[in-house]
Formats: C-alpha cells, sequence, structure tokens
C-alpha cells in the first residue's frame, strides 16, 4: 500500500515541500495544495492540453505527471506568465483578440504558445496550428486564438523579446 512521502521542489521560483502519495498529479498538487489554479482539468487523459506547465523549461500535461517525477525539480505556471515578456505579449494579444471566451484552454494555449515562439519566431499559419494543435479549445473556433500568436510573434520580434530565448 502506498504511503504519503515529502517531495520538494520550485514552483515558480519559490521552494515548496509537499506530502503526497506519490502517485497524485501534479495537476492536483499545484491546484488543491498549492493553490495555483491557473492551470486547469479539461480531459485528465493527456489529450486537451488545458493543464500545461513547464517542467524543468519543457512543457508537460501536469495530469500525466506523478508528483514523485517533480522531486528537485522547477516548475512554471500560467501565474509566472505576466512577469515573462514573451508571457505578458501573449496575454495582452489574447486579450485583444479575443482568443480567450470561457478560459479553460488559455493556461495550456499561452505554454504551447511560448513553447512555439521560442523555437521559431515568425511561424506560419500552419505553423501556428501545429504548434497548438496539443490544446482543444470549445470555444474560440481557434481563429481568433492564431491571430493572437500570430499577432504577438510580430510584437515580440518588433520589441526584441525572442531574441536568446531557449529552445
Ligand atoms: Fe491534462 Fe487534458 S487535463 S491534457
Ligand atoms: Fe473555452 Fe478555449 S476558450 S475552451
Amino acid at each position: 500500500m502506498s504511503v504519503k512521502k515529502h517531495f520538494s521542489f520550485v514552483v515558480n521560483g519559490e521552494n515548496h515541500t509537499v506530502e503526497s502519495y506519490p502517485a497524485n498529479r501534479l495537476l492536483d498538487v499545484l491546484r488543491e495544495d498549492l493553490r495555483l489554479t491557473g492551470c486547469k482539468e479539461g480531459c485528465g487523459e493527456g489529450e486537451c492540453g488545458s493543464c500545461s506547465v513547464f517542467l524543468d523549461d519543457v512543457m508537460v500535461n501536469s495530469c500525466l505527471v506523478p508528483i514523485a517525477q517533480v522531486q528537485g525539480r522547477e516548475i512554471r505556471t500560467v501565474e509566472a506568465l505576466s512577469s515573462d515578456p514573451l508571457g505578458k505579449i501573449l496575454q495582452e494579444k489574447f486579450l485583444e483578440h479575443n482568443g480567450a471566451q470561457c478560459g479553460i484552454c488559455t493556461p495550456g494555449m499561452l505554454v504551447a504558445a511560448i513553447t512555439l515562439l521560442r523555437r521559431n519566431s515568425e511561424p506560419t499559419l500552419g505553423e501556428i496550428q501545429d504548434g497548438l494543435a496539443g490544446n482543444l479549445c470549445r470555444c474560440t473556433g481557434y481563429k481568433k486564438i492564431f491571430d493572437a500568436v500570430a499577432d504577438a510573434a510580430k510584437v515580440a520580434r518588433d520589441q526584441g523579446v525572442l531574441e536568446g530565448q531557449k529552445a
């Protein structure tokens, strides 16, 4: 029978230690233990992307990550994106283009868009569609989201924000 253990990790630059069953999901630890409710549960099966966060700077579906795998590692959630220049531009452009309606998909879309723009600062529409293909939205019809990402990429290029971003 599984027993609770302590797990320590960094979230948005702060050290945290939680007591949890090893198989508990990162998504639940973030939302319930740490009250970081930005990441959302859509499908709970790794299909919708609404729970996306950065784990050691790589996008993951937090509904699929057991907390035991997070020991000693670094997580960044959507709550930290307003202090990230690229994240801030994306948030502004999602608002401007009405790319967020119910908002369930939005945190994951932002994480996926950052991941895309770090490796491709001037994506075509097709590349934006591919980059966000793992993130499902039931509300917007996607066009507004793609427009927001394309516009954010242009502003980020103009402001030099994408220079030196990690791939
Ligand atoms: Fe994690 Fe859908 S809730 S991918
Ligand atoms: Fe509602 Fe995307 S805005 S699911």
